[in-house]
Formats: structure tokens, C-alpha cells, sequence
């Protein structure tokens, strides 16, 4: 009884460990462009050059669902077609994106979920930032700098601009921004007055919710907490048309070269940096040794992260730290480590710039 009970359980663990060996097909799908600059200018080109050299041979058969849930899972299913045998998938929405997980999972091919979590416990692999940190440090930074925006513009008013809904990241951004923000809003230090979840990421439909906010409000506000770059460069638009560009705190994310620019011009006080290539890089080495079938814990380090529903998976996790910067520190992090230019960032503004612009 015990050698018969034992055979079956050994195969298991044996085919469960041999996903992905000897793949050289590698299918990346990622969400969309339009939301953030980060997707086809770093995300992807960062991607295609990691993972061939890491694993010489290897070929990466790219799509991209233009925010597009549905999109993504006929993509999906096209590489799972053509043989791709390790699928990499930002999903554009993290529910239903697990229905893909499970059409690999049949062709015991292995997904890593690749910066936004998708909401399956078939996952072999996630690779992101701290997203919660993400979202606390622009929490933090405007509860570290909310007081002279507040007297300078006579009032408390907070508006919030998140996400969207079905990205789990946006979820997360909110929470870390709420952990930093509530203790204000309760000893009544701010006011939170309008938030939103921002559907798709749009970033003109973030200007439409600033507009309405500034109209509810009669354009008294102090702190607008943006959840990312793209979003804020459009509320800073509609700040612009009120004249409160620049007596606004706005947040962001990303360090995209717009919203660098918008800092030392003045009209954002902070992102937040990620090194996306250190997340590519994290997930060319998952995949390279998924194909050579080498042992991946050295590349995870013990770290999990638990898929948020019931009976949720803890899925192995490569997660980055991620760091705030505003006009102090835009030299030594993301100048320095060449994830912009200053010729970029500085284009049209004067020599000299926050000691950044040449
Ligand atoms: C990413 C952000 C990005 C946003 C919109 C999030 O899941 O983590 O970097 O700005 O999606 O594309």
C-alpha cells in the first residue's frame, strides 16, 4: 500500500518540476501603451535584450493588449498555439487573467506574472516591486510635505486620483497611500474630498476627475495624490487651465521622462522610481532557468506573495524596492543610473535646472 501510494505522488512532483525545461520559445504579453510610457519604452525592449542573453537561443514572441482583457487572452491563446512553452504576462485585468493561467497550466507550460499579480494559484512565479511601499512612499511624501501647500493655498482639500480597479496594483498603490494619509484625514491635517478609481488608467479620463474635483471644489485643493506619471501629466493639465500648476502637490510614478520633466519644471513635486530593469532582468532569470531546469530559490530568496482570494496560493516572488524622488534627488538615482537622460528630462528648460539640467 505505502510503495503504491508513494509511486503516483513521485511522479507528480517529478512532472511538476520539469515546466518549462529545455523551452526556448518565450511568450510575453503586456497590458497596454497608452497608461504609462514605462510598457513599450522600457518594459518591453528591456524584455526582448534579457532574456535571449541569458538563455542563448531563446526567441521572445511578443504581444501587447492595448488594454484589452480579451485581447490579451486571444494573444494568449495564439502563443500557446504556436508552442510558446513559458508564457511572461502583465495582465491587463488580474481576475481575468487567471483563465489564461489556467490554459497554460493544461499545456503545463509555467506563467510568471510579471508585475501586476494575477489572480491564480497556478502561478508559478511573480516578479514586481513592493507595491504597498510603492504607494506608501507617495502617501508619505505628501504627508511630509503637506503643510506650506495647505497655507499656501487656504485649504485642506485632498484629491485622489487611483487606478484602475482591476489592476491588482492599483489596489495596492491606494492602500500604502491610504496607511500614510489616514492619521490626516482623521486629526483633520487634510481633507480628503474627492477619490476616484480610474478605469483603465486613462490619463484623459484623469483629467476629467481633477476638473470635476477643482469644479466641486471650487478650485480649492492643496494635495492631488496621482497614482502614476501618465495620470498626473493630464491633471497637471487641468491644473494649468485654472493657473494651479505648480501650487498643487501632485504626485506620481514611474520616473517617466514626462514626469521628470514635470518635476524640475515645477509642476509635480515626486514619482516614484522603479528600476524596471531590474525586474526584467529578475524575470530573465526565471525563465532561464526554468528552461534549464536549474534550482530558482536562490532567485526568490524565500519570498511569497499570497494571491488575494480564498485559499489564496503563496507564489514565489522576486519583488524590487522601489524609491521616491523629487527635485532633490532626481541626479543621484535616476540620472545616475542612466533610466533617464538629463538631455531628456531637461529638454526646453534653463541650464542649470535643480542642479540637474546641463
Ligand atoms: C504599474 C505602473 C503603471 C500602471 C499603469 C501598474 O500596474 O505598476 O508602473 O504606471 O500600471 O500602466
Amino acid at each position: 500500500m505505502t510503495l503504491f501510494h508513494h509511486k503516483p505522488r513521485k511522479f507528480t512532483m517529478i512532472v511538476g518540476s520539469i515546466m518549462g525545461k529545455g523551452c526556448m520559445k518565450v511568450g510575453v504579453l503586456l497590458p497596454e501603451t497608452a497608461t504609462s510610457a514605462r510598457w513599450d519604452g522600457v518594459d518591453r525592449p528591456a524584455l526582448q535584450a534579457d532574456i535571449p542573453a541569458l538563455l542563448p537561443g531563446a526567441t521572445v514572441d511578443y504581444a501587447n493588449a492595448q488594454g484589452n482583457a480579451d485581447t490579451q487572452q486571444t494573444q494568449a491563446q495564439a502563443a500557446l498555439s504556436k508552442g510558446d512553452c513559458i508564457l511572461v504576462i502583465a495582465p491587463s485585468d488580474s481576475i481575468k487573467a487567471a483563465a489564461i493561467v489556467a490554459a497554460a497550466k493544461a499545456k503545463s507550460v509555467p506563467v510568471i506574472s510579471y508585475d501586476r499579480l494575477i489572480y491564480s494559484n497556478d502561478l508559478n512565479y511573480y516578479v514586481s516591486f513592493d507595491n504597498t511601499k510603492v504607494g506608501n512612499l507617495q502617501g508619505t511624501y505628501v504627508a511630509q510635505h503637506y503643510q506650506s501647500y495647505v497655507s499656501a493655498n487656504g485649504t485642506k482639500n485632498t484629491v485622489m486620483i487611483n487606478g484602475a480597479m482591476t489592476d491588482n496594483n492599483a489596489l495596492l498603490f491606494s492602500k500604502g497611500a491610504h496607511a500614510a494619509l489616514d492619521p490626516l484625514y482623521t486629526s483633520g491635517a487634510l481633507k480628503n474630498v474627492y477619490e476616484k478609481f480610474t478605469p483603465d488608467w486613462n490619463n484623459a479620463t484623469a483629467q476629467t476627475e481633477m476638473q470635476a474635483a477643482l469644479t466641486a471644489n471650487q478650485n480649492k485643493v492643496a494635495i492631488a495624490y496621482v497614482a502614476n506619471d501618465g495620470m498626473a501629466n493630464n491633471v497637471i493639465a487641468a491644473l494649468k487651465a485654472v493657473q494651479l500648476n505648480g501650487k498643487v502637490l501632485v504626485t506620481g510614478q514611474d520616473a517617466t521622462v514626462a514626469g521628470i520633466h514635470n518635476i524640475l519644471k515645477g509642476d509635480q513635486a515626486m514619482t516614484v522610481y522603479k528600476a524596471i530593469p531590474n525586474e526584467a532582468m529578475a524575470t530573465a532569470q526565471l525563465v532561464a532557468a526554468l528552461s534549464k531546469g536549474t534550482d530558482t530559490s536562490t532567485l526568490t530568496n524565500g519570498v511569497t506573495t499570497t494571491v488575494p482570494i480564498t485559499n489564496g496560493a503563496a507564489i514565489p516572488s522576486v519583488l524590487e524596492i522601489p524609491v521616491a524622488v523629487d527635485k532633490t534627488n532626481i541626479q543621484s538615482t535616476v540620472i545616475k543610473d542612466g533610466f533617464v537622460t538629463a538631455a531628456a528630462v531637461c529638454a526646453g528648460l534653463p541650464s542649470g535646472t535643480d542642479g540637474v539640467c546641463p
